[in-house]
This record gives structure tokens, sequence and C-alpha cells, in this order.
């Protein structure tokens, strides 16, 4: 067994969290190559803190040495997000698993089809060719409009004012959110963070209001009837899903799929992926594999035990970064390289060896429900559209509190002729 590379310091006055927080990627970059180690020891939120930055680590992590964790999200989160499944035991989090999985699990996606469909043509059937569109804004809204449709029942057209007061509300949320790893170092009451708690309960108020009028067949009725156990957990739930956390997320990979896949010299890819199913899901791959929009997750060690071949003590917090396990060079030759083909043959292992999504029994209940979403926008897209990000950006990232560039990145689009949509229109 190895000994962890690394230090975690003096409490308090070792702690990196104001380091990690400000460069996440600098900072572990810098520890991996310091340590010639992927997994390393650090102090993180005043804690000593175990960073796994390979893909074995992660895949130990998160499936087979799972039950010798909790998750380590409770103390930071819960006070803004209330009670849900991400705090949760291993039995209450299974049973809530079936719970969510019965409303958003991947025999729903048929259902939600054409909702995805409708949100598509309705903010990309016409993007301006005259001027450059915003990526970020234009994709976060469609976002928004799909998750407050989707998870409340909430349609934009038919209700205007309240959409907006909602997308106020949840922003208010999301920078009380952002703001808590540091103010739980110093204080937890900032004002954003004062913020954020009342715009939690007003939320919750005008969640409370829907779930109390739905209507027969609605699909908020659906909710009402998928199992939980208390109107209360029901409406901690919709919360978690109603915030900014989904829009942003979906944002985050839409703008990095367009990024990846702009200009003239990728344009023989775009025609590629607009005929062949198979190529737009091997870019769609890579682009969860280099810019995964959550950095990676946090547990806390109940008992010692080992990963990836390092013992790790009881009390320590562990931290998976897939930002770095997805440039796992032992796997992944040219690691920095956005290379669709190398999924070619791999397809079938990408469940294994990605976590955008999280992975084994704790993974991300939306997950195909979520691919199905990306791929429908970037098929439209493809087919639809070329591309270009004009020169002169800066188009390097943030990481936190989701990936995206630091900029707002601008793009242009051009409809693609007649004779170049013609054999997708013919498919
Ligand atoms: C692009 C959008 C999304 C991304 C990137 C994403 C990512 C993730 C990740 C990485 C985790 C695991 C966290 C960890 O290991 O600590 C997770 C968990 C979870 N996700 Fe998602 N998610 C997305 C959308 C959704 C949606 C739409 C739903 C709603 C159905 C959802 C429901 C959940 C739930 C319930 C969990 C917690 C599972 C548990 O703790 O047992 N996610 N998600």
């Amino acid at each position: 067994m190895a000994a962890l590379k690394g230090r975690a310091g003096y409490s308090v006055i070792g702690d990196k969290s104001a380091e990690f927080y400000k460069d996440p990627i600098t900072f572990v970059n810098w520890r991996i190559k310091e340590y010639d180690s992927r997994v390393f020891l650090s102090r993180l939120l005043n804690k000593p803190t175990v960073f796994v930055g390979t893909i074995n680590g992660v895949k130990e992590l998160t499936g087979a040495k799972n039950r010798h964790f909790d998750m380590g999200y409770r103390a930071f989160l819960q006070p803004v997000f209330g009670n849900n499944i991400m705090f949760e035991t291993p039995a209450e989090a299974a049973r809530l698993h079936q719970v969510i999985h019965r409303l958003y699990g991947a025999q729903t996606v048929p259902s939600v089809k054409n909702l995805i469909q409708r949100l598509t043509e309705k903010h990309f059937s016409n993007l301006d060719k005259s001027h450059c569109v915003s990526v970020y804004t234009l994709f976060k809204r469609f976002a928004t409009e799909f998750s407050l449709e989707l998870f409340l029942g909430l349609d934009a057209e038919k209700h205007p004012d309240l959409t907006e007061s909602i997308i106020d509300v949840t922003t208010t949320h999301w920078h009380g959110i952002i703001s808590v790893p540091l103010t739980v170092k110093m204080s937890m009451f900032s004002s954003s963070y004062g913020r954020a708690l009342e715009a939690k309960d007003k939320l919750l108020g005008i969640i409370r209001d829907k779930l109390a009028h739905t209507k027969d067949g609605s699909s908020l009725q659906s909710l009402t009837e998928a199992g939980f156990q208390t109107a209360e957990e029901l409406e901690q739930h919709t919360l978690l899903f109603t915030s900014a956390l989904v829009p942003k997320a979906i944002a985050s990979m839409l703008t990095s799929f367009l990024i990846a896949t702009g200009g003239s010299e990728k344009e023989i890819l775009r025609q590629q992926a607009a005929e062949d199913a198979d190529c737009l899901n091997h870019i769609l791959l890579e682009v969860e594999r280099l810019w995964p929009p959550f950095l990676g997750g946090r547990r806390l060690t109940l008992e010692d035990c080992v990963i990836d071949g390092f013992k790790i003590p009881k009390g320590y917090a562990v931290v998976y970064i897939t930002h770095a396990a997805h440039r796992d060079p032992t796997i992944f030759p040219q690691p920095e390289t956005f290379k669709p083909e190398r999924w070619k043959d791999r397809t079938s292992e990408a469940s294994n060896l990605l976590f955008t999504f999280g992975g084994g029994v704790r993974s991300c209940v939306g997950t195909a429900l979520m691919k199905t979403t990306l791929q429908t926008v970037c098929r439209y897209l493809v087919e639809h559209y070329n591309w270009r990000i004009p020169a002169g950006q800066d188009l390097s990232y943030k990481w936190l509190p989701v990936s995206r560039p630091k900029d707002n990145t601008v793009a242009s689009f051009t409809p693609r002729l007649p004779q170049e949509t013609s054999t997708t229109n013919s498919t």
C-alpha cells in the first residue's frame, strides 16, 4: 500500500480552501506534478482531504468502496437546500432514488421528448444571423424554461411573469450557494448567504402553491403520486431540481459543445455529426470528458479504507476531481486533446470511464434524460447551422461553481445551405 503524498497541515492555519476555490485546476495540477501522484493529501474546509484524480480511484470511491463513505455536502449545503437525497444515508438515499427514478429515470424519456423538441425549436430555430449570440446566456434560458416546465409544469409562454419571478428567486438563491464554501470558513452569515436563505423560503412557497393546485393528469400530479413520504419531502426535492443547478449544468455542456465544434476547421466534423448519430455521440462523450460541468464530488470516510492503493484514515474527507480523472493519461492518451474519435470502439466503456454524472449507487438519477436533452439540442444545431467563434475572445475556463468560459463567449451562426442539409433531411 502506498503512503499518501502531500500534507494535511495544521488546523485552520494549514487550510488551503482559499487557494483551492480561487483556481481549483491550478491547485490540483500543481500538486499532481509536485507529488508525481494523482492521489494526494491536503486540507480543505479545514479537514484533512484526499484528492482523487484517477479513473480507478473514482471508480472505487463511487462503486465497490462506496459503503465506507458518507456524502460530504450536508455541513455546507443543507442550510441552503434543505433536506434532500444529496445528504442522506445509504438506506434513505436508496428509497429516494427509487421514487425520483420513477419520475425522471430513463423510462420517462419518451414522454419528455416532445417538450425537449418544442423548446429546442422555440429557442434555436431563429438564431440571429446578423449579430453574434452570447452562447451561455442562450443555452441557460433554454435550460431554465426546460427545467421549470419539467419539474414545476410551468409553461413560460403562458406564465411569463411567474417565470421571471422564479428566475429572480433562483438567481438570488444560487448566489448564496456559491458564497458558501468560503463563508463556511469565516462565518455563515454573509449578506448573499442570508438572501439565499430568504430566496429558498420564497421558492418553497411557490413550489408549495403549485403543488397544492395540481390538475388531474398534469405532470405535477405525477410528482405528488410518486411515493414521497411527506409533502415536505416532495417540496424539498422539487426545490433541488428547480434551483439553478440543473439549468447551469445543461448550459455548461451545451456551451462547451458549441465551442469545441465551432469554426471552419470543424465543418466536416459538424457535417458528420449531422449525418451520423454515432459521431454526434462521440463528440458529446468527449465534451463530457474534457468539460464536466461539476468539478467533482465530496465524501467523508466512515472507516479506514484503501482507494487506488492509498490508505485513507477514518474521518478524512475525500474529493474526487472529475476534471483530473478524465485526464488520467493511463486511460486517455493525449488527455488534453479533443478527440471524439477516441470513443469509436469504446462507447460501451464510457459509463465506466466518465464521471460527469457521478458513479455507482449515488450516480445521477437524471442521466438518461440529460443525455437525450443534450443530443436533441446538439443534433438540431448541427443539422440547421454552421457557426464560428470569432477570434480575440478569452476562451479560458472557470470551473466553479460550474465549468464555463470566464468571459461570455459569443458565436455567430449561419443557416446550413439546402444541399448541406439534404442528406440529413432524407434520413
Ligand atoms: C447536465 C445535468 C446534470 C449533471 C451534470 C448532473 C450531475 C450529477 C452528479 C455528478 C451527481 C453525483 C454527485 C456525487 O457523486 O456526489 C448527481 C447526482 C444526482 N443527480 Fe444529477 N446531474 C444533472 C441533472 C440532473 C437532473 C435533471 C436530475 C433530476 C432528475 C438529477 C438528479 C440527481 C439526483 C437525485 C442525484 C443524487 C443521487 C444520490 O445522492 O443518490 N440530476 N448528478
